[in-house]
């Protein structure tokens, strides 16, 4: 049985899990209690990877907004204006905690951006695997225009998808741009007409599916992991997380079915 939310939409399908956020009113502004509950749903999200006890079995998360409009149009400014200092902190520490956890998770997770990506918008996205952006969609770090500044990651996060003087620029500016530049500048991997932006999220899905959940598991750990090292001590890293998986089920099953010349039949294990 899958859990219900007030302000997200959770479903399954063929092994991957599509959340949406669900304020279509608000543009699917974040309040305090749509971060929890998505810190709730990437947690029932990790008890069912490959390899672990839950059914059904999620291989791949997809992170969209509910309607045609919206992806997120930032943190929910009327519930943030009155906030105090202690406040603002323990506001920014929760909505980190989420971008967090979708960097944490086991599975991949595929921002669909079917809209507006804006302040913790664009923070929730940046912290996706990688983001795929319907024709409509515009990103931007427009809070210094409110007066304040990305605290759910961005300025933390931007620099390392874009360059750090692309993510000065965005962030100082607050200017908003379009998918075709967000693409051009490497914030989104592919850009498309909304009516096919979930068709074509879900093909990417299921070609990750085709392979050892355990291996891309571990890729998405380590690459997380290494991303910032020297490179020395990334080679290091990566020898071992490579070592690691030889005598893992899958190993033995990927390299023995391409010996025997057939399809894999990989456990997560
Ligand atoms: N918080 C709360 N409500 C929001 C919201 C937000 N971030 N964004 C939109 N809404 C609400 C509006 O108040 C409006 O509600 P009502 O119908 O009740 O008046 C509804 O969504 C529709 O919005 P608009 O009428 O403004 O729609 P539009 O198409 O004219 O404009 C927009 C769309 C350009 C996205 C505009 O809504 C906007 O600028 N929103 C704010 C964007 C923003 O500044 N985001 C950053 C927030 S700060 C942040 O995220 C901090 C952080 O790092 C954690």
């Amino acid at each position: 049985m899958l859990p219900t939310f007030e302000n997200l939409l959770l479903s399954v399908t063929d092994g991957v899990a599509t959340i949406r956020f669900n304020r279509p009113k608000a543009l699917n502004a974040l309040n305090e209690a749509t971060l929890r509950e998505l810190r709730n749903a990437l947690l029932f999200v990790e008890a069912h990877a490959a390899g672990r006890e839950g059914e059904p079995q999620i291989d791949v998360v997809i992170l969209t907004g509910e309607g045609e409009k919206s992806f997120v149009a930032g943190a929910d400014i009327l519930e943030m204006k009155d906030k105090t200092v202690e406040q603002g902190e323990a506001f920014a520490r929760l909505g980190q905690s989420v971008t967090r956890a979708l960097e944490l998770i086991p599975q991949p997770v595929i921002a669909a951006v079917n809209g507006f990506a804006l302040g913790g918008g664009c923070e929730f996205a940046i912290s996706c695997d990688f983001i795929l952006a319907s024709e409509n969609a515009v990103f931007g770090q427009p809070e210094v225009a409110l007066g304040i500044l990305p605290g759910f990651g961005g300025s933390a996060r931007l620099a390392r998808f874009v360059g750090q003087p692309r993510a000065r620029e965005l962030i100082y500016t607050g200017r908003k741009i379009k998918a075709a530049e967000a693409l051009r500048i490497g914030l989104a991997n592919e850009v498309l007409p909304l009516a096919s932006l979930l068709t074509r999220a879900n093909e990417i899905a299921q070609e990750i599916r085709k392979n050892s959940p355990l291996a891309v598991a571990r890729s998405k750990k380590l690459m997380n992991h290494i991303y910032t090292m020297p490179i020395d001590s990334a080679l290091r890293e990566e020898a071992l997380v490579f070592g690691s998986i030889f005598g893992s089920h899958d190993q033995r099953e990927g390299m023995g079915a391409f010996a025997e010349k057939r399809k894999a039949n990989f456990k997560g294990e």
